[in-house]
């Protein structure tokens, strides 16, 4: 069978650890060139150093900083020469917190890294896809984002946010065949999920707190939020716009 993505330039986000890197990998291996952006590039670097760098490069990027996300693009057109793709997967956690706790400053770097990012690098990759006629945008957010865990006030809204942006970008770019379309992975079994947890929880059963609360009983692996991505970057996915799909072993009904 043919490669799904041959010929297409993707930068994806986070791609150092979790999801992120699962995305990353996938990709290369459907015949992608793929940038692999994370704030810790020894990370990125490690995750793309199985591949060839004639197919990979490594970028520390801050997904919550203008500048570095505009060199960010840059970087990929002129190793490239062209770009289809962007998976935002990079994103932070935070520990159940009440909300008559939380630090302004917690509140503030949610946002940015979670839902300004996407902003970010929707805004300077448009131009090129205007260009080309064509683009796929994919947002990793959250079922937080639609259903809520108490103490996770920031986080939810960072990802409720995030959510209605994927739609509203839908929308505008929509007459550029640009697509942007969003997934909602459920509790995932990556270095995040312990994260969640408040101090007193931490050394709890992670499969007690999280699996019962999905019906389809077992936390999901990154392999398969890389194959939902997969899919939605692909031609099979071309009249798909705007959609948010659950990745999330029934959590969200
Ligand atoms: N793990 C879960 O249970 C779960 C559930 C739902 C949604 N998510 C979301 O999925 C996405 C991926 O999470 P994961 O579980 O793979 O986490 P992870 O911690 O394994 O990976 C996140 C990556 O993002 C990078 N990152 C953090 N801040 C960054 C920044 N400012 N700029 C660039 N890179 C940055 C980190 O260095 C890390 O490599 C996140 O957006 C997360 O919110 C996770």
């Amino acid at each position: 069978m043919a490669l799904q993505l041959a010929g297409k330039t993707a930068v994806v986000t986070g791609a150092g650890s979790g999801m992120g890197k699962a995305v990353a990998q996938l990709f290369v291996s459907e015949g992608a060139n793929v940038v692999f952006a994370d704030i810790n590039v020894q990370a990125a670097e490690n995750a793309a150093s199985v591949f060839s760098s004639d197919t990979t490069i490594a970028v520390k990027a801050d997904v919550a900083n203008a500048k570095s996300v505009q060199s960010l693009i840059s970087e990929t057109v002129e190793k490239f020469g062209t770009l289809h793709i962007i998976v935002n997967c990079a994103g932070i956690p935070q520990s159940f917190t009440q909300i008559e706790e939380l630090e302004e400053v917690e509140w503030d770097r949610l946002m940015d890294v979670n839902t300004k990012s996407i902003f970010l690098t929707t805004k300077y990759a448009v131009p090129y896809f205007k260009k080309q006629h064509s683009g796929s945008i994919i947002n990793v957010c959250s079922i937080a984002g639609v259903r809520a865990r108490p103490g996770l006030n920031a986080y939810c809204a960072s990802k409720g946010g995030a959510i209605m942006l994927t739609k509203a970008l839908a929308i505008e770019l929509a007459p550029y065949k640009i697509r942007v379309n969003a997934i909602n992975p459920g509790p995932t079994e990556t270095p995040m999920i312990s994260q969640f947890l408040a101090d007193e929880s931490k050394n709890e059963d992670i499969n007690d707190i999280f699996v019962k609360s999905m019906p389809l009983g077992a936390l999901i692996q990154s392999e398969e939020i890389a194959q939902a991505a997969l899919y939605l970057s692909t031609e099979a996915a071309r009249s798909v716009t705007g959609e948010i799909l659950n990745v999330d072993g029934g959590r969200g009904i």
